[in-house]
C-alpha cells in the first residue's frame, strides 16, 4: 500500500513538471501500461487477504484514476499553450495600414485626345482613322502637294521606298474618307493619330507627333461654319473666356487657307513672355478644302463645299498644361506622367 501511494506521489510530481506532449505519453505508457508500476504492485493482491485486497484494490484504481486525471488535466494544458503560442504567431494585426498599390494613368496626349473626341462628338462628329504607313498619293497627291510642288518642303518626309513613307499629317484620312463616301455629303469626321517627320528634335518638335485633323464636307459649307465651329472648339477646350483669331496663310490643300490663333491665357491678350508680346497663340491651320481636293476625291465642287482644320495634339497639351518641352511627353518620365492622375476620370 505504500509503495502504491509512493508510485502515485512520484507519478504526479513527474506529470506536473511534464514539458510537452511527447513526455506526457511517454508518462502515461509507463504508468499506466500493462508493465507499469502500479500494475506491478497489483501483481501482490493474489497473495492478501480478502479484506486487505479490496482495500488495496480500491487504492489502486483511485490511484490509476488520479494519475489518469492529472494526465488528462495536464495534456488539455500543454495543447492550450501550444495552441495559444500558434495563435499569437499566426495574428494578424488588422488595425495595420495596408500596401498601396500603385496604379497608372493616362498619357497627357490621351487625356488631350479624350477631350477633343467628346468636344467633337458632341458636335455630331465621327471619329476616323487611317493608316501610320501611308502611300505618297493619299499623303501627298490628293491633298494637292503633287510631285516636285514647293510645298512639299514643308514636311520634311520619312520615306519607307517611292510610294510608301510614315504620313507627316493627318490630312490623308481627308481623301479616305471622302473616298469612301462616293461623292455623296455630309461628311463631318475628325482623325487623332500618329504622325512623322525628318525634324531634329528640340523643345517644340519632336520626329514623332499628333495630330488631329477635321472635315466637314457638304452644301453650303462656309468660312462662317469653320469659324464658329473653332470658336466652339477652342472655348470648351481652354474655357469661355478665350477668343480666336483667324489670319491668312497657305496649305495646297485649303483654299483659302488660315492660321487660327487662341487669345494668351496668360496675360488674357495684352502681351506677355509666353505669347511673345502678341497676346496670341498659334494653334492650328485651317481652311476651306481646296475644290482640286474635293473633285480628286471624287466629290463636285460645284455642288460641295467643305472646311477642314489640322490640330497640333502636343501644342495644345503645352499650352493647356503649362509644358515647355514637348520631349516630356515621350521621355516617359513617371514624376511627368503621375501629374497626370487627377485628369483621369
Ligand atoms: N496638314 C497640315 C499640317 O500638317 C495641317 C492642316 C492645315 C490641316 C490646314 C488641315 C488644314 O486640314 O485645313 O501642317
Amino acid at each position: 500500500m505504500d509503495k502504491l501511494l509512493e508510485i502515485s506521489k512520484e507519478a504526479l510530481e513527474r506529470i506536473a513538471q511534464v514539458a510537452d506532449l511527447k513526455e506526457l505519453n511517454d508518462l502515461r505508457v509507463h504508468y499506466l501500461g500493462k508493465k507499469g508500476p502500479i500494475q506491478e504492485a497489483m501483481k501482490s493482491m493474489k497473495d492478501m487477504g480478502q479484506e486487505e485486497r479490496i482495500a488495496f484494490g480500491k487504492v489502486s484504481n483511485e490511484v490509476k484514476q488520479n494519475v489518469s486525471q492529472a494526465i488528462e488535466d495536464a495534456k488539455a494544458k500543454l495543447e492550450r499553450i501550444v495552441m495559444e503560442e500558434k495563435l499569437a504567431s499566426e495574428s494578424i494585426d488588422i488595425t495595420l495600414p495596408g500596401f498601396k498599390v500603385a496604379s497608372g494613368s493616362l498619357h497627357p496626349l490621351t487625356h488631350v485626345v479624350n477631350t477633343l473626341e467628346e468636344i467633337f462628338l458632341g458636335m455630331g462628329y465621327q471619329i476616323a482613322q487611317g493608316p501610320e504607313v501611308e502611300t505618297d498619293y493619299y499623303n501627298f497627291e490628293l491633298m494637292n502637294l503633287p510631285q516636285g510642288h514647293p510645298a512639299r518642303d514643308m514636311q520634311d518626309t520619312f520615306y519607307i521606298d517611292v510610294n510608301y513613307l510614315l504620313r507627316t499629317h493627318t490630312s490623308p484620312v481627308q481623301a479616305r474618307t471622302m473616298l469612301k463616301a462616293n461623292g455623296q455629303g455630309p461628311i463631318k469626321v475628325i482623325c487623332p493619330g500618329k504622325t512623322y517627320r525628318r525634324d531634329d528634335d528640340d523643345a517644340t518638335h519632336s520626329h514623332q507627333f499628333m495630330q488631329c485633323e477635321g472635315i466637314v464636307v457638304d452644301k453650303n459649307i462656309t468660312m462662317a461654319n469653320l469659324k464658329g465651329t473653332l470658336e466652339l472648339f477652342v472655348k470648351e477646350l481652354f474655357g469661355e473666356k478665350r477668343a480666336i483669331r483667324l489670319r491668312p496663310s497657305y496649305f495646297p490643300f485649303t483654299e483659302p487657307s488660315v492660321e487660327v490663333d487662341v487669345s494668351c491665357s496668360n496675360c488674357g491678350g495684352v502681351g506677355c513672355s509666353m505669347c511673345k508680346q502678341t497676346g496670341w497663340i498659334e494653334i492650328l491651320g485651317a481652311g476651306m478644302v481646296n475644290p482640286k481636293v474635293l473633285k480628286m476625291s471624287g466629290f463636285d465642287p460645284e455642288v460641295y463645299q467643305g472646311f477642314a482644320f489640322g490640330i497640333g495634339i502636343e501644342r495644345v497639351a503645352m499650352l493647356k498644361y503649362g509644358i515647355d518641352n514637348i520631349r516630356d511627353f515621350y521621355n516617359n518620365d513617371i514624376r511627368f506622367l503621375a501629374q497626370f492622375a487627377r485628369e483621369d476620370k
